[in-house]
């Protein structure tokens, strides 16, 4: 049967830990995969905008000996509302090998899978962001050396994707997770409900004790309106991550998924400081799109 990446919370301990372990052979020696995936074709569907997660993927599959197609949806017929995400999985299904999408909706990206028959990667909806997490847990166990016995600080915005996404990975590896947000923006119940070693707080204070790896996301999501900036600046200034945070945890590293929006959520002086290892993240987005596509591609 095939094998879908759609949630963080999908994944047992062991396949969070064989992607990771996959991801770190391929990175330590590319040679060996290079034509893995020959004659293969990825078919990468955005409806919202992508830097990082369009290029990896790209770049994964070509240095795996695969092929891409990138396709916009504002000039599809599923984007215009002409054809359903059922017919047009079913129709992708027999020209491609496997698909990444990125959406807005959860559901839609679930609509998309069932009616596919070839694989289907999420490549982030407003709910979560999967691949994302998967290369940020490699991150860390390339800096700290180990994934047990740690402590990630979350700051910023938590009604969020990406911290979706973590605390599933956190509860599922044993990874203590503190979310500082403000009240209006904490983790969705649905996903808080099962969680285990998650708190979230309003204290900044408390969140950071202690804390290995410090971690914030944008404030302005990609799904958030314009219009909303300068009140969920107001709100959420309390948690931005700045000189004086990072002080309260000496030894901590810093993480941000990107794109950053310096002044806001973090300072400039934290995200290019030594102790930054947002770009390092940003890399093994690359090694574990590889890994990702070498476990569900057949
Ligand atoms: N972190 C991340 O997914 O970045 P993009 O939005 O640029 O893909
Ligand atoms: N939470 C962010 C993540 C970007 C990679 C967003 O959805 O825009």
């Amino acid at each position: 049967m095939k094998k879908d990446l759609l949630s963080v919370n999908d994944l047992s301990k062991k396949e969070i830990l064989d992607v990771i372990s996959l991801a770190e052979k391929v990175k330590k020696d590319p040679r060996k995969y290079y034509l893995k995936l020959k004659n293969k074709v990825l078919l990468d569907i955005f409806e919202k905008p992508s830097l990082r997660t369009r290029l990896s993927f790209e770049v994964a599959m070509y240095q795996l000996g695969g092929h891409t197609i990138y396709y916009d949806l504002s000039g599809s017929p599923l984007g215009k509302g002409k054809e359903s995400i059922e017919d047009t999985a079913r129709v992708v299904s027999r020209y491609v090998d496997v698909i990444m999408a990125r959406l807005y909706s959860q559901d839609d990206l679930l609509k998309l899978a069932k009616h596919s028959s070839i694989p289907v990667i999420s490549g982030l909806t407003d709910y979560e962001h999967p691949c994302q997490i998967l290369g940020d847990l490699l991150t860390i166990k390339e800096k700290l050396k180990k994934l047990n016995n740690i402590k990630i600080a979350y700051f910023g915005d938590a009604k969020n994707n990406v911290t979706h996404s973590l605390i599933f990975a956190c509860s599922k590896l044993g990874i203590k997770l503190s979310i500082a947000c403000p009240k209006e923006m904490q983790p969705l119940s649905s996903v808080l409900g099962n969680s285990k070693n998650v708190e979230v707080t309003q204290e900044v204070s408390k969140a950071i004790k202690n804390a290995n790896i410090v971690y914030t996301d944008s404030w302005m999501s990609y799904q958030i309106p314009k219009s909303q900036h300068v009140k969920r600046v107001k709100i959420l200034m309390k948690y931005q991550v700045n000189s004086s945070l990072m002080e309260k945890a000496p030894k901590s590293l810093f993480m941000h998924c990107l794109p950053a929006m310096r002044g806001e959520e973090v300072t400039s002086g934290v995200i290019d400081s030594k102790r930054s290892i947002v770009f390092d993240q940003a890399h093994n987005r690359l090694f574990i799109q590889k890994a990702i596509l070498l476990k569900l591609v057949k």
